[in-house]
């Protein structure tokens, strides 16, 4: 079979925390082993909602690190920052001919985010599903590892490549999200509304960062019912979040112990977040350390960054050639 292409990236908006490990990180250090892959810190994407830019730098060179730490190797995987690859540039240009404005503002990302930055609904924000497109059509890339709230973004990277497929004649695969599992990941937030993300509550998201005392803390301010709940009664939001975490870092007969008294109404909520807390803290502490000896290391994530670049450009400009050929450039 021919080697199946993979691309993913993460904005260096913030501490990346479980929701990114569990819906995209995991993903891609099982992935390195088994195909050829393209990931990169989306630095210009993060231009879509930054007005300054004084810490952009040492944000890629934080999430860069974060990956590693999570077991991702630059010598399997490339490992690139997104404007390093000019290639992209040109591809967003050439794809945002084929990309309607109508479909771009009902884009669910587009119209959450416009709310949230009233006054900079810029061109780019609403582009971003179009520069996620030429990120992994750059690389005919088919396979995307990303968190369930990247579907609809996937759809539109298929429908980019289609179009331009069916106008200038075939170049691109079809790009899919991927996961090792039977379905998308998302990680819910400690609150319970929604999923873990780095803009919403800061105290509802655990980071790869926290440090122990803070887990617990934050796992232990966690709202739960008070009481047992009564027998056939659905379970709330802000109790199946807290299973759903479980499922991530705890051993399935702990869980199953959890689960029982939960069902026999005999549960203790404070003593399911403990059990919650300490496995975080054993899961993320290795993930912490190692991160932070990397991120000081400028030398060694520089090296890093220009061969990852390298070998993402090479990608990058043999695609390069076959759209400009395609499209009569
Ligand atoms: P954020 O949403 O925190 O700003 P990004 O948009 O940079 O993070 O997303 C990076 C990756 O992490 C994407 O693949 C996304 O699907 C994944 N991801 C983010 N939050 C979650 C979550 N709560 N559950 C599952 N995957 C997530
Ligand atoms: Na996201």
């Amino acid at each position: 079979a021919e080697q199946q292409i993979v691309m993913s990236g993460i904005r260096p908006t913030g501490f990346l925390h479980l929701g990114n490990y569990f819906g995209a990180l995991r993903n891609y250090v099982r992935m390195q082993n088994e195909f050829t892959c393209y990931f990169m810190v989306a630095d210009l994407h993060a231009l879509t909602t930054l007005t300054e830019t004084k810490e952009l730098k040492s944000n890629v060179a934080r999430v860069l690190a974060e990956n590693i730490a999570c077991g991702l190797d630059p010598d399997k995987a490339a490992l690139y920052c997104q404007s390093h690859v000019y290639e992209t540039n040109e591809l967003y240009l050439l794809l945002n001919m084929l990309a309607y404005k109508g479909e771009l503002e009902k884009t669910v990302t587009f119209k959450e985010k416009a709310r949230l930055h009233p006054d900079n609904v810029n061109a780019g924000l609403l582009t971003y599903p179009v520069l996620q497109a030429a990120d992994i059509l750059l690389h005919r890339a088919t396979l995307v590892p990303v968190g369930k709230d990247q579907e609809q973004h996937l759809e539109m990277s298929r429908n980019f490549g289609n179009r331009f497929n069916h106008r200038f004649g075939d170049v691109f695969p079809e790009p899919h999200a991927f996961n090792y599992g039977d379905e998308l990941v998302k990680v819910p937030s400690l609150d319970g509304a929604g999923k873990m993300s780095k803009s919403e509550n800061q105290f509802a998201t655990i980071y790869l960062s926290d440090d122990d005392e803070l887990i617990r803390k934050k796992v232990m301010k966690a709202k739960t019912d008070s009481g047992t709940p009564e027998p056939g009664t659905p379970m709330g939001e802000n109790i199946s979040n807290l299973f759903s975490l479980m499922k991530l870092v705890c051993a399935p007969d702990v869980i199953e112990q959890f689960m029982n008294t939960y069902n026999n109404g005999t549960i203790r909520y404070g003593d399911l977040k403990k059990q919650l807390a300490e496995d975080m803290v054993k899961f993320i502490s290795p993930i912490r350390e190692k991160a932070e000896a990397i991120r000081t290391d400028e030398k060694y994530l520089k090296e890093i960054m220009e061969k990852g670049a390298a070998k993402a450009r090479k990608s990058a400009q043999a695609t390069m050639l076959l759209v400009r050929d395609a499209m009569g450039l």
